[in-house]
């Protein structure tokens, strides 16, 4: 291992300098401006995986963005880990809220990062937390050190709800079999307090829109006598989740699991500090679901949020009108054992419910995807867990993110393998904010740690 290490120490400085090519590359998943940067970096990413000495290295197409293969195939007898990354991004706006150019990286010393950020859109969502994986994999390369089979696959449309890659995986069953997944594209829970991510949650989203009178009224005319479409939506949402912080939809806590007190018991040692958490947000307090801790509203509860609302005039100065129609886009993050259909189901069924009789509303699902639970007890978290502890120094605790990957589940029940979210962010990283920013201190652990669970997950 110290062989790998050397390595890794004597070539720091290049690693960084070869992210910031790829965080050059504007590669927006969700605007289609940018297609031509989001082939561009699927072939800058496939050059990097040769580089470092992948094989059968192809960037394959789809009916979206391609999707980036490459493997290391050394013996019949070693275990394959399949890692998964994306190297598409969220957009940069608010533009105007960054410091420097969301795609012009640079370093910067802050509070957190004595030794400096990595600043830019993508830096540790997650180009920045892949691109440790094609680093340590080239170091194990390099000095010989391998010692399990790998599969790489970075896709292209993580942020707008991996639309080809289920098809794909679908397809090359053969060729992405293995016996787990790594991913880095999570968070630790601080610097003090490292932690392999154990849990996501699930997610379903929907836009409403809710219409009340055939068109736009002159609101002198006519106000005091019609439903407002805004009005009626806000009450509406606003009637979603009760004063105890519980979500109103018929039947939405059905099937969510229960946890049991062990597992809230050992949770509990990751030291919730919701004082600390609002500052760190600019608020004076926090609220959520009655009888939580701010981690287990965060993390083991299901959720639902407003994203956007919008609707009637929202111009230059004023203009007197009741429009017509209001909308909304709500999202609920969903924890095992409920599912997106079941949920988004149960929403429409209440929505309409509680719309008064004078309004129509619709409700339109989006993308959505199912919760994943790593059990502490398997081999991929132990070694994660290994790993970690090797490379921090420090015990590292079991921690469920309350953010979602749905490919995790879709792995599962395609190539049977489990996913480990070894992921090295913090939630401080801004990750979807202007400023997005990773680590240096966070991606050299990272491409410490990978070589470690190499290991490990071979014995
Ligand atoms: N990497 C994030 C998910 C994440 C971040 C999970 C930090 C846990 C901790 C991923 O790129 C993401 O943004 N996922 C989306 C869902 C997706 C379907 C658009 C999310 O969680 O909102
Ligand atoms: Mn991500
Ligand atoms: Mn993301």
């Amino acid at each position: 291992m110290q062989k790998t290490l050397d390595y890794i120490q004597t070539h720091r400085q290049r690693f960084v300098e070869e992210l910031f090519e790829l965080l050059r590359i504007p590669s927006i998943s969700a605007d289609p401006a940018y297609k031509d940067d989001v082939l561009k970096c699927a072939g800058k990413v496939a050059d990097y995986l040769r580089e470092a000495g992948a094989d059968n290295v192809e960037v394959c197409p789809t009916k979206g963005n391609p999707i980036v293969y490459g493997d290391k195939i050394i013996s019949a007898e070693l275990p394959t880990v399949l890692v998964y990354g994306h190297y598409d991004v969220q957009p940069a706006d608010p533009i105007e809220l960054w410091n420097r150019p969301p795609f012009e990286p640079y370093i910067e010393k802050t509070p957190l990062h004595p030794d400096g950020a990595i600043f830019a859109r993508g830096s540790a969502d997650d180009k920045g937390q892949f691109f440790m994986h094609l680093k340590a994999f080239e170091a194990m390369m390099a000095t010989g050190t391998l010692t399990c089979n790998v599969k790489f696959i970075l896709e292209g449309e993580e942020e707008v709800g991996s639309v080809s890659l289920g098809g794909f995986v679908e397809e090359n069953r053969e060729k992405l079999s293995c016996d787990c997944i790594l991913i880095s594209d999570t968070h630790i829970y601080s610097l003090e307090q490292p932690t392999v991510t154990t849990g996501l949650r699930g997610l379903s989203y929907v836009e409403v829109e809710v219409e009340g009178p055939n068109r736009d009224l002159h609101s002198g005319l006519y106000g005091g006598a019609v439903p407002n479409p805004i009005h009626v939506l806000s009450r509406m949402i606003a009637q979603l989740i009760d004063d105890k912080g519980h979500i109103t939809v018929d039947g939405f806590y059905d099937n969510v699991e229960i946890v049991s007190a062990e597992e809230r018991d050992e949770m509990a040692k990751l030291k919730d500090n919701p004082e600390a958490f609002s500052k760190s947000i600019g608020l004076k307090g926090t609220e959520g679901e009655e009888g939580y801790t701010t981690l287990e509203r965060t993390s083991i509860r299901p959720t639902l949020d407003a994203n956007g609302i919008w609707g009637g005039y929202i111009g230059e100065g004023a203009k007197t009108v009741i429009p017509s129609k209001a909308f909304a886009k709500i999202s609920m993050r969903l924890v095992p054992y409920q599912t997106p259909e079941e949920i988004t189901g149960k929403f429409r069924s209440y929505f309409e419910k509680i719309a008064p009789d004078n309004v129509r509303v619709k409700v339109t699902p989006h993308h959505g995807g199912m919760p994943y639970v790593l059990p502490i007890d398997t081999k991929e978290f132990k070694a994660a867990k290994q790993a970690m502890e090797e490379a921090f120094g420090k015990e590292v605790l079991p921690y469920r993110s309350g953010g979602s990957i749905p490919i995790t589940s879709m792995f599962e029940k395609v190539l049977g393998a489990k996913s480990v979210l070894m992921g090295f962010g913090l939630d401080s990283d801004a990750i979807h904010s202007p400023n997005e920013h990773y680590g240096l201190y966070n991606f050299y652990k990272g491409i410490e740690s990978i070589p470690l669970f190499f290991a490990y997950y071979s014995k």
